[in-house]
């Protein structure tokens, strides 16, 4: 029995509203909102109340895009579900949406059931999963249906990483026939893999061996002919689509042109395509390891594509795609071989963070901030109101912010179990001070007070986001 939870004064901020208002959490849920200081406020009554003055109170975060435990370029990527939930509690976020993985010639049921493994009972914060598709045949194709009726409803198909991920065109488009069959999401990583190896093969054979060559082979062109491609494929099939880890503005403009056109595709960014550039995958002393990932990092003049296309709804979520790989050891890997650097930034401490700090520098609003990390995600995965608002019934996941709270980002003070931070030394305005998970204090005052095995397992419906 959790009891009875009092909010008391802080101005409560959802996708849609901004109010001064004293929330009621009993039993794990929201039970009611009131007006701070109206007589229906003043009759809440709790066994603990928190004093939110002066702070906001916002739904938790939901970052639908994660990657612990991920065997990748011969590692894992080295947050556990453990170590990684913890990390994302402290960060404001209290959902995640990690990637199982289908290995090929193995099902998707083994694939699930090794992911239920890796985090049932560990994890700090509620979960759910997506599905890898790296092996699609008819089998694969009737375990679709099966995984969406058990709350896995969502798919991601590779169009890079020939011999790993990749799906040929014929493969995707099957899939995403199923999807528009049975209700599922196809997530698209949309670079053209296969003309990318082409120029890993010709750049190495240069001598091009240090960090910023990925980001030089990994072309935007290439991203963007991709992102049009799997666009197509996916109004041939009649099915919808959602184009996971944006960093290139021209990408942008084709998710742009086909909502222009009436499609229903979707797309997601990352804060490393939001504050990083190719600046850092140039930093000497094979520091750019660290900010290797894929989709690349892009020249500066792309954030303000990306940033425009979060305010025009081009695209409609921020996720972190958290994949964190240590410098010693992991990223070191690919001294002398840029694509032997394991693809993969630490982040999901951190979104919650940086994106607050984009309201602070009037790139977005309060309500979307919100939008875009909270309530999106959660509607575009099937989980709202559930996650994603601050609403009567809905899960009671919520952070009281102090958004005048300063703080200096570094991998000393940081809980992801990875050695850097790829915003070392960043100073951010807001900060997340207590937060709740179905009512639960998982963190109190900058003290953490979860445990492993709070979190459990959400099934999902279908995507809420369609019209
Ligand atoms: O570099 C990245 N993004 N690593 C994680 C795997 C993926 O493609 O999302
Ligand atoms: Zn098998
Ligand atoms: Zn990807
Ligand atoms: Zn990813």
């Amino acid at each position: 029995m959790v009891g009875r939870t009092l909010i008391r004064g802080g101005l409560v901020i959802t996708a849609s509203d901004e109010i001064h208002a004293d929330v009621l959490i009993e039993d794990g849920r929201i039970a009611a909102l009131a007006a701070t200081g109206t007589p229906a406020a003043e009759a809440f009554t709790a066994e603990r109340t928190i004093d939110a003055t002066g702070k906001y109170v916002i739904p938790g975060g939901v970052d639908a895009h994660t990657h612990m435990e991920l065997p990748f370029g011969g590692t894992f990527a080295s947050d556990t579900f453990e170590t990684g939930t913890r990390a994302a509690a402290w960060g404001g976020t209290t959902t995640i949406v990690d990637f199982a993985v289908q290995s090929v010639g193995h099902s998707l049921r083994e694939g699930l059931d090794t992911w239920h493994a890796k985090a049932e009972g560990n994890c700090a914060i509620d979960y759910g999963f997506h599905m890898i598709v790296s092996d699609v045949h008819q089998e694969t194709l009737k375990e679709m249906d099966l995984l969406v009726e058990e709350g896995v409803t969502s798919f991601k198909q590779f169009m890079a990483y020939p011999g790993v991920f990749y799906s040929d065109d014929g493969q995707i488009l099957r899939a995403m026939q199923r999807s528009a069959e049975n209700g599922g999401l196809i997530m698209m990583h949309a670079e053209n893999g296969i003309a990318i190896d082409v120029l890993v093969e010709q750049a190495l054979a240069r001598g091009e061996t240090d960090p910023r060559y990925h980001g030089e082979v990994r072309k935007a062109l290439l991203e963007a002919e991709a992102t049009h491609r799997a666009i197509r494929l996916a109004q041939v099939a009649g099915a919808p689509l959602y184009v996971v880890h944006v960093s290139a503005m021209e990408a942008v403009a084709e998710l742009a042109r086909a909502r222009d056109e009436g499609l229903p595709v979707f797309g997601e960014t990352c804060p490393q395509y939001l504050f990083l550039s190719t600046d850092n995958l140039a930093e000497p002393d094979f520091e750019g390891s660290k900010y290797v990932c894929s989709t690349p990092l892009r020249p500066k003049e792309h954030q303000a594509k990306l940033w425009q296309g979060l305010r025009t709804n081009d695209l409609q979520v921020v996720s972190t795609d958290h994949c964190p790989f240590c410098f010693v050891g992991q990223k070191e890997l690919g001294r002398g071989d840029f694509s032997k650097i394991p693809n993969g930034l630490p982040g999901v401490e951190n979104r919650m963070d940086l994106l607050h700090q984009a309201v602070v520098d009037g790139h977005i609003s309060r309500r979307r901030w919100i939008e875009i990390a909270c309530a999106t995600p959660a509607r575009m995965f099937g989980m709202y109101p559930k996650k994603g608002t601050i609403t009567p019934g809905a899960d009671a996941d919520v952070v009281i912010y102090d958004p005048h709270a300063e703080q200096v980002v570094s991998a000393v003070t940081h809980h992801m179990n990875v050695d850097y931070s790829a915003y070392e030394g960043r100073r951010l305005t807001g900060r997340v001070e207590t937060v709740l998970s179905r009512g639960v204090p998982v963190i109190t005052e900058r003290e953490y007070t979860g445990r492993a095995g709070h979190g459990v397992y959400t099934p999902r419906s279908t995507c809420q986001y369609l019209n």
